[in-house]
Formats: C-alpha cells, structure tokens, sequence
C-alpha cells in the first residue's frame, strides 16, 4: 500500500481515492409477456478504495459485479447516487480526464479485444486518443516498454490478437490499460477466462505492477479464493446489493453474513487456510431473478437464518464490528 500522498491529519474518508454513494444502475427490461420491468442491477452500494488499496469484490454470476465496474468509469450511467473520484464528484463531468485515470481489464480477453488491430495498435489506442506522446518513434518506444513491463516479447508487436492465447491475450489487456498511466484499474474477473496455471501468473504480474506503477485495485471476481491473496479488503454482493464489507483476513476468519458463510463454504478446502472443521454449507436454491428480488432481504429465499422480520425489511450495511460491515438482521 501506498501512502505517501495521504495527509495524516485529514480524516480517513477524505483519503479516498474512490468513493462510491448510495450507487444504482437500473436496466429497463421488457419480459417475455412484454410486460416493462425495472432490473436493479446495482442498488445502494456505497464503499470507499484507498490509494494503493485493492479491493476484491466477489459474488455469484448476475449479482451486478462487471454493472458495479462499468458504472463506476461511466461506461454505463447511473441510475443514481453518488461517485467521487479524489474527493470530487465525476457526475457531470467530462470524463476524458478520468479515462485516463480510471481503467477497465475486461473479463473475456477473446472478445475484448479488436481481432482487426495489431498488438501495438490495440495498446497504444488510449494514447492515441489522449495523445499521449509528441513523435511515432516515442509512440513505438512507450508501446514496447508497456510489451516488456507485462512480459510479452517485443517480436509481437506487429501480431494480431487471434496469434494469442489466453493468457497473453490477457497481457495485452493489462498493457492497454497501463498505457495511459491510471491511478485505478477496475479488473474484472481478470482470470476467469484462464488456465488455472496462468491465472497465478498473471495475478503476480498484477500485484507487481501495483507496486511499480503505485496503482488502485477494484478487483472483481466470482470466487473467494481468487481474491483472498490480492485484495487488503472484501466486498461481497448478492442481487445488486453489497452485503458484507471487511479486511480479507477478518472476512475469511470471521464472516458475518450468512451468504459469506455459503460462499466460504463452497470454496474446495484444499486452502489452509480455512478451517477443515468448519462446517460445509451447501449453495442451496437458484438466485432470484433481479428482476423480481423477494419482498425485505434479498437472500432471504436461500437463508438458513431467515425469520418473520427478514421478508418485512431490507437490512441496511451497519458496522457490527470496527471496519466491518454487514447487511443482516440477525447478526
Ligand atoms: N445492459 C443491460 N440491460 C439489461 N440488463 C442488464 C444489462 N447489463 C446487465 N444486466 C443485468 O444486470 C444483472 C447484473 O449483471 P452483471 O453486472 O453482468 O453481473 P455479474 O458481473 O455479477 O455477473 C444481470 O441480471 C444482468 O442480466
Ligand atoms: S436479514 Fe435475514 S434473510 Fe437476510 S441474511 Fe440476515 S438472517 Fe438471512
Ligand atoms: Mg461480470
């Protein structure tokens, strides 16, 4: 972590470097009756990053994780709420600026990635736009350096994605990235996509260039296990909600949302790390859809702890512990 920028005398929420308020994304959809209905793919969620921070964010496919990415570097508008970048609101503004300071690396390194455009072409295209260098030949410099900083060979740079496995696919992504020297890179689901001998390499090479390049992570995934290593802290989400908010270690030691638990749970114990005594949960029921989430907590369906108040209210975010926060009424 970083902290050289931090004034210790100003207090911690002003330190953010992201600040997500009370943030929703709502899609309009039209069912299969053609009825319109409202899907709330991100609803409330507020949590902060830190310069030099990383992150994680974890929850089952459809719980609004890559929304949650979009929205915050305004590829999708949000429906409401608040986000601030450096202590200042980027609603309304221009984002050309925060283009270069918020970064995406896309899940699927295939499609993600134009099959028309060169190796070069495809990293150096955000400093195209922001034109980033005075001369072709410090354009093709800086290319190359970004090729050697994520370990692709300066032979490809003339190459086309289809050349490409996974893996270097995925390089390539992360090179495009860096090219416009970002302070935040949102990754979603990195590694999904990959091998799992790859996905540690490039989890490494990531966690390197945190430290080289003093970056911030948003690293979303839909594994505990994958973000237990890189992230200082855990969001978890369930059907657009955040539910549970803590330390990477307290949230493994000591999770509090019963949703965390099935998660844990869930996770092959060949970790550890996590208790072998621990009690299995078992994923029960399918999620509901986000387009008819059930009446007052939206787990309540698949929650061993439910009772009588769970279906009346929502349960907000509180600190039931210092830095820890949950969405439950039974905790
Ligand atoms: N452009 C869109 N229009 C309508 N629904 C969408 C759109 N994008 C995402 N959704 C819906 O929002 C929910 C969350 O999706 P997503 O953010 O992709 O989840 P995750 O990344 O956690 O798998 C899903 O129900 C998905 O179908
Ligand atoms: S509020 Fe109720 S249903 Fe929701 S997680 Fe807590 S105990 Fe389960
Ligand atoms: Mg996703």
């Amino acid at each position: 972590m970083t902290s050289e920028a931090l004034n210790p005398n100003r207090p911690e929420e002003e330190q953010a470097l992201l600040e997500v308020r009370e943030l929703k994304k709502y899609f309009p959809v039209r069912t299969g009756f053609g009825k319109k209905v409202t899907l709330k793919a991100v609803d409330n969620v507020t949590f902060s990053i830190k310069k030099g921070e990383t992150l994680g964010l974890v929850g089952e496919s459809g719980c609004g994780k890559t929304t949650l990415g979009r929205t915050i570097l305004r590829l999708e508008e949000p429906t409401g709420g608040d986000i601030l970048f450096s202590g200042e609101t980027i609603l309304g503004k221009k984002m050309n600026d925060y283009r270069k300071k918020m970064q995406i690396v896309f899940q699927d390194p295939y499609a993600s990635l134009d099959p028309r455009k060169t190796v070069a072409d495809t990293i150096g295209e955000a400093m195209d736009i922001h034109k980033m260098y005075a001369s072709k030949s410090e354009r093709q410099e800086k290319i190359l350096e970004l090729m050697k900083q994520v370990g692709l060979n300066r032979d490809f740079y003339n190459r086309f994605p289809h050349e490409f496995s996974g893996g270097q696919r995925q390089r390539i992504g992360i090179a495009r990235a860096l090219s416009v020297n970002p302070e935040l890179i949102v990754c979603d689901e990195p590694v999904s996509a990959l091998d799992v001998s790859i996905q540690a390499q490039i989890i490494n090479m990531l966690e390197e260039l945190q430290e080289t390049e003093k970056l911030t992570y948003l690293f979303i995934a839909h594994n505990l296990a994958v973000v237990k290593h890189i992230s200082d802290r855990v969001g978890v989400m369930y059907l657009g909600h955040l539910v549970e908010l803590t330390t990477s270690n307290e949230l493994y030691q000591h999770p509090a949302h019963p949703y965390t638990e099935m998660l844990l749970s869930a996770i092959p114990v060949a970790d550890p790390d996590l208790s072998a005594s621990k009690e299995r949960i078992i994923l029960e029921g399918d999620i509901p859809s986000p387009m008819y989430p059930p009446s007052g907590c939206p787990f309540r369906i698949r929650c061993p702890r439910a009772t009588e108040k769970c279906k009346e209210a929502m349960p907000e975010l509180r600190e039931i512990a210092p830095g820890h926060f949950a969405a439950c009424h039974n905790i």
